[in-house]
């Protein structure tokens, strides 16, 4: 029967088998896919891989610095930051369409990941290495959707991590390609992976760069960031994670109503709470969030993040309406 021990005894062996003494590196994005592959990998080669992070300026609150401290810490992976969110905002200024901010987001991030690529494989050159694989965080359901089903991918142009063009010249590690998400958070945990990362709910690959409705600004993002901690705050600590599948957070940018504030006159953003409920992500309801718990983070939000005068819940189930709304 299924033991996590045994599977990670496993893939540890077969992964030793395959690399041999090649290099190895690994994109990681804060996921759980990429986090517990790249620590499986790690496990079994240990300094062999280098794990590459891409910080696109379009990540959480502490998301940055959950992988560079805390994952880095439990895990021993030695990990390369890449530093790309002037260049990406650059790409995204005056960009408001969804698909080019998807199309920009998800070419930016291979051009920062082929940059640093490159400067291992002369890296391992110098010394008489080979940088061979690629550490991919597929999973069971992955393999099973490419074949080609009526996915949302279809809707969105989906970009992940595992998004990387096959035309790279690497053999790939796949050490999750049978396992179910479940399974993958089982192994996280039996690898000491914080459960922050490990229990972490869904977020896309383009991060909050979609959840700004407009063009994605330093100052929004920094605006949307807050707003977003908050409500994660709150909905954890009314133990409702389990229940909600994710709860977007997004920034209305070019809509502004009026507020009052003391004694004076507010102009600012809304921000709406999409709370939803799902199996799958490929339909979705929208979840019955207590009001107290609204109350609190609708409070916090317009006390502490002062651009924003006004929270709004989104009751709208999938389909007719995405997750994200963009
Ligand atoms: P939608 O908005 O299509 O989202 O209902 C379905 C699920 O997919 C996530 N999502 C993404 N995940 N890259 C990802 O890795 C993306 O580009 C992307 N777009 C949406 C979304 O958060 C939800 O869980």
């Amino acid at each position: 029967d299924w033991n996590s021990g045994n599977v990670i005894a496993e893939q540890v062996e077969r992964i030793r088998a395959q690399v041999g003494d090649a290099r190895v590196i690994s994109a990681m994005s804060g996921g759980v896919d990429s986090a517990v592959s790249t620590a499986l990998v790690h496990k079994a080669i240990g300094d062999q891989l280098t794990a590459v992070f891409v910080d696109h300026g379009l990540l959480r609150k502490g998301e940055r610095e959950q992988v560079e401290r805390d994952y880095v810490a439990s895990t021993g992976v030695r990990l390369i930051t890449v530093d790309a969110a002037d260049t990406f905002l650059g790409h995204l200024a005056g960009v408001t369409d969804p698909e080019t901010k998807r199309k920009i987001i998800g070419r930016e991030f291979i051009r920062a990941f082929e940059q640093v690529q490159r400067d291992l494989v002369e890296e391992a050159k110098a010394s008489g290495e080979k940088v061979k694989f690629l550490v991919q965080g597929t999973l069971y359901p992955d393999v099973v959707e490419s074949g080609g089903g009526a996915g949302t991918a279809n809707i969105k142009s989906h970009h992940n991590v595992g998004g990387l063009p096959d035309d790279l010249d690497f053999d790939l590690i796949e050490p999750l390609r049978t396992l179910f998400k479940d399974e993958v958070r089982a192994i996280g945990r039996e690898l000491g992976i914080p459960e922050a990362i490990v229990g972490r709910q869904p977020f896309p690959g383009p991060g909050l760069g979609i959840r700004i409705i407009g063009e994605v600004t330093r100052e929004r993002l920094d605006i949307l960031r807050d707003a977003d901690a908050i409500a994660r705050e709150e909905l954890s600590a009314a133990g409702l994670d389990q229940t909600i599948w994710q709860c977007p957070v997004v920034l209305l940018a070019d809509v502004r109503s009026v507020g009052v504030q003391g004694d004076g006159r507010t102009y600012g953003h809304p921000i709406v709470l999409r709370p939803v409920s799902s199996e799958d992500a490929m339909t979705a309801d929208w979840t019955r969030v207590p009001y107290d718990v609204l109350a609190k983070i609708s409070n916090r939000i317009t006390n502490e993040v002062r651009e924003v005068n006004r929270v709004m819940l989104d009751v709208t189930s999938k389909p007719p309406a995405t997750i994200e709304w963009e």
